[in-house]
């Protein structure tokens, strides 16, 4: 018996490893891709070396590279376009770059796989689609061809779930804040909860930027996966895969100070936040409608913020465990 097969752009990233995961669990195949310009290597070393695991290092603009794997590992059931610019901070820098990646190299990638009769494509968009809508709760039909984006990042990504939505084939998951295990927590721009566990963890204060009273709607990575898995008819009691625009979030609003606090209780700190001036162009509040999702799927998000948050910090000191063990194994070497 064939195995579904599915090709999964940026394989190596944060949310991509675990979606191969799932798949490889399911019983997929998975042709992953990746440049590891963002992703890391040691995010799939639970899969790397899997049977039904076929990895391949290229970026998605190289057309012909892409296109001789298509052929390869033809034919594929789902695609999974997830590989992106994804830091909003470089994509301001490099715009003409950004809409290469997300938004020309999709463009091309989405005929290529409808041409090859694939039953689903699935790509990841983003929040970042809405620029700032002051709706309480944001709506999928918020993002139109006059929403100024306040990021090239935003914009490509829009193009992008635009083109999907117009062709009748596939579908763009608009993710709000995902958090979870293998979220890089490294720079400046990586998520508030990475970053918050990682310092909290580090005995040190966590940074909250402006009042703390901005609010986000935070998802766990686990509940990301499983809308990836329902949106390309993989999961659920239907087996569809979905088409056009939905957003993926809890449907809940937490400010940063509400945050702060629970990432100081579950990684067991005692210090005060410290505040520092406000982001320029920070959002204040950004939060879901996720009844468009519930109602085409019954999805509705399971894990709870500090069942979320608890799994992150648990992942972080086992991580920082191994550090600590491999170095004074390099030292003694
Ligand atoms: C997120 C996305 C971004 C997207 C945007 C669209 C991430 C990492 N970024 O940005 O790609 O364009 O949604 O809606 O998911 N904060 C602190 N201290 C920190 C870090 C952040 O107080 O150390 C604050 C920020 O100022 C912000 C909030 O926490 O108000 C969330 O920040 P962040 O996790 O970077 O996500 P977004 O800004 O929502």
């Amino acid at each position: 018996m064939q195995t579904t097969r599915c090709l999964v752009t940026g394989c190596a990233g944060f949310v991509g490893s675990h979606l191969c995961d799932a798949l490889l669990a399911l019983g997929c195949t998975v042709v992953g891709v990746d440049n590891f310009f963002s992703g890391h290597r040691r995010n799939m070393a639970a899969f790397a070396d899997h049977p039904e695991f076929h990895f391949y290092e290229t970026c998605v603009t190289n057309t012909g590279e892409l296109a001789a794997l298509l052929a390869r590992h033809a034919p594929l059931r789902v695609c999974f376009h997830l590989a992106a610019v994804v830091s909003v901070s470089w994509s301001m820098e490099h715009p003409e770059r950004t809409l290469e990646v997300n938004y020309q190299a999709s463009q091309r990638l989405h005929a290529a796989c409808r041409e090859q009769g694939a039953r689903a494509f699935v790509f990841a968009g983003s929040a970042a689609e809405y620029g700032e809508t002051g709706a309480a709760a944001i709506r999928e039909e918020a993002a139109t061809p006059d929403t100024v984006q306040a990021s090239p990042y935003g914009r490509a990504k829009y193009l992008s779930s635009r083109l999907i939505e117009h062709s009748g084939f596939g579908v763009s998951l608009r993710c709000f804040n995902i958090y979870g295990p293998r979220q890089d927590p490294g720079s400046p721009y990586s998520g508030v909860i990475s970053r918050f566990c990682q310092q909290a963890l580090a005995g040190e204060p966590v940074t909250i930027f402006g009042d703390g009273g901005q609010t986000r709607d935070f998802i766990y990575v686990a509940d990301v996966v499983q809308a990836y898995l329902l949106a390309a008819g993989l999961a659920g009691p239907h087996k569809i895969p979905l088409c056009g625009a939905f957003n993926v979030g809890r449907g809940e609003s937490t400010s940063i100070l509400e945050l702060a606090a629970v990432v100081a209780g579950v990684a067991g700190s005692a210090l005060a936040p410290r505040f520092s001036p406000s982001r320029p162009g920070d959002i204040r509040h950004s939060l879901a409608d996720v009844g468009k999702l519930e109602a085409a799927t019954g999805f509705l998000a399971g894990v709870a913020m500090r069942e979320g948050l608890e799994k992150t910090v648990e992942w972080m000191r086992r991580e920082d465990r191994d550090r600590d063990e491999a170095d004074s194994l390099r030292a003694r070497a």
